[in-house]
């Protein structure tokens, strides 16, 4: 693994870390429970597999990709090349709705669990939710991430950490 010098950056790694983890669980979920066989969602390692998939895609990615947008895409524009972040944002753009579909029948199935309809639509949104996202970590972890730890200037590191915060928060 590389070692970026930027904090920023750090925390950016950390969340992809992260959200591979939640992914690697939502897919042995997947791969357990066929289409056609919805899990048990009173089991409480599915309620809180669940309940982390709803985290992960709702607000840990919804602030994750806004801070990209706002403030590292533009960066990597200016000082490189167009091409990868636009190339990056229209992932975004795909799995946002994929990410959104999937929280709300997450919601749905709350109390009483996954109908056979919403499980094998769940299932289907996950799998290619799952593909895209990995793929996309993997680009912005061997690509993006390194290359902006160049392009960035060390003393940007602290107010693009503030940056992050505030869209934390707000
Ligand atoms: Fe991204
Ligand atoms: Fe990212």
């Amino acid at each position: 693994m590389f070692d970026l010098k930027l904090g920023i950056l750090r925390t950016l790694h950390e969340e992809h870390v992260a959200m591979l983890g939640v992914l690697e669980r939502l897919e042995a979920l997947l791969a357990a429970n066929r289409p056609n066989t919805p899990p048990d969602t009173s089991r409480a390692e599915t309620a809180s597999l669940l309940a982390d998939v709803a985290t992960a895609l709702g607000g840990d990615v919804t602030h994750h990709y806004e801070f990209e947008e706002t403030h590292l895409f533009p960066r990597f524009t200016e000082f490189a090349d167009p091409g990868i972040p636009n190339m990056l944002r229209q992932e975004h753009e795909i799995i946002r709705p994929l990410a959104g579909r999937l929280n709300a029948l997450i919601r749905e199935a709350k109390d009483s669990g996954f109908s056979a309809e919403a499980w094998a639509e769940f299932h289907a949104t996950a799998a290619e939710a799952v593909e895209r996202e990995i793929f996309h970590i993997q680009k912005e972890e061997m690509g993006f991430l390194p290359a902006l730890d160049q392009i960035l200037e060390e003393d940007e590191d602290g107010p693009l950490q503030m940056a992050y915060v505030e869209i934390k928060g707000g």
